[in-house]
């Protein structure tokens, strides 16, 4: 039986991929998708969720969220994030994540509630544990939570794309999407529901090559093609601003985190553990992972390795079948 999904987005070229993953996949039940800000202002991310799920003709719902952190900004106690030099392609700049997707514009509209208010509502009245994904920042979780503690009873897991022990990338101590609400992620961290975090450890192995992309396109269907065209814009600026080890490769970080729940197998490396997040200073946002002998109370799963050539598969599996919830 599909397992019952909500997703939480910034859509995004990676999110959107996940989306598109998601909503292919026979083994997922994608009952809503909320957003959030982060990759853009939460006007764009909204924007952009609508206009995707037109144009694969999905019927979730989208409930829009909160437009920056619970925390962080209220004071100026925080450390900047630094400026990055936009990358120039052909003459043009050019970015990880365009502000709006390259589709026409959304007919359908967000729901009328807030995400964290959707939360609240949907798991205090639902009968069946649902699993939720969150891959923007954490904060209409960790706000949903701190309304409502209860509905941890309702939450099978949170699959959460963020974090890093080896590798980061909004500075040199965090992930941007911890980075970007470091109180929310510890909330959703303690909240006592099985946590699974899929890090850049993670992430940067799952990559997606030119090749893989060609393959993508071969599919011919419309959710193959568009995330052809989100991953080689990926590839292009993560040649010129972090290239990978895997020539001519990006990583697509939030689907992983979809792929993992269709087959938990490509992640190769996940271990029982202690996630702490930084909340201040420098080391604000970071995931500290305790993997001492005698650790702090386990809280967490923690992926260090994954599968590229089964993350493709798994890609591709999804793509060739129909969008699911139409
Ligand atoms: O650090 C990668 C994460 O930040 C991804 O979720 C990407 O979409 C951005 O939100
Ligand atoms: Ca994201």
């Amino acid at each position: 039986m599909a397992i019952k999904v909500i997703m939480d987005v910034d859509t995004g070229s990676d999110d959107a991929v996940a989306i598109m993953t998601a909503a292919t996949s026979p083994d997922i039940d994608l009952v809503a998708i909320c957003t959030v800000w982060g990759n853009k202002a939460v006007e764009n991310t909204t924007d952009n969720t609508l206009r995707l799920i037109d144009a694969l003709g999905l019927k979730a719902p989208v409930y829009k969220g909160c437009d920056t952190a619970m925390v962080k900004y209220l004071t100026n106690d925080f450390v900047p994030t630094p400026e990055r030099k936009p990358v120039m392609y052909q003459g043009k700049p050019f970015q990880m994540h365009a502000e709006h997707l390259d589709l026409p514009e959304a007919k359908s509209k967000p729901e009328a509630i807030p995400a964290a208010c959707f939360y609240v509502d949907y798991l205090r009245n639902t009968t069946e544990k649902v699993t939720l994904v969150p891959v923007g920042p954490l904060t209409n979780l960790g706000l949903a939570l701190r309304i409502a503690p209860d509905i941890v009873d309702k939450i099978d897991q949170i699959v959460i794309m963020g974090g890093g022990s080896k590798m980061t990338n909004c500075n040199p101590w965090s992930e941007s999407n911890i980075w970007h609400d470091p109180e929310a992620a510890q909330i959703v961290a303690e909240c006592g529901a099985k946590v699974v975090w899929i890090p850049l450890d993670a992430t940067h192995e799952a990559c997606i090559t030119m090749d893989d992309c060609k393959r993508f396109d071969e599919i011919g269907t419309f959710a193959a093609n568009f995330s052809a065209e989100q991953c080689r814009q990926r590839i292009i600026v993560h040649n010129a601003q972090q290239p990978l080890p895997v020539p001519d490769a990006a990583a697509v970080h939030d689907a992983l985190c979809i792929a993992y729940l269709i087959d938990p197998t490509v992640i190769t490396d996940l271990r029982h553990c202690h996630v702490e997040i930084g909340l201040s200073g420098y080391g604000e946002g970071q995931t500290i992972v305790d993997q001492r002998a005698y650790p702090l109370k386990k809280n967490g799963y923690f992926a260090f390795h994954a599968d590229r050539f089964k993350f493709v598969d798994i890609l591709c599996d999804c793509f060739k079948r129909p969008v699911q919830g139409t």
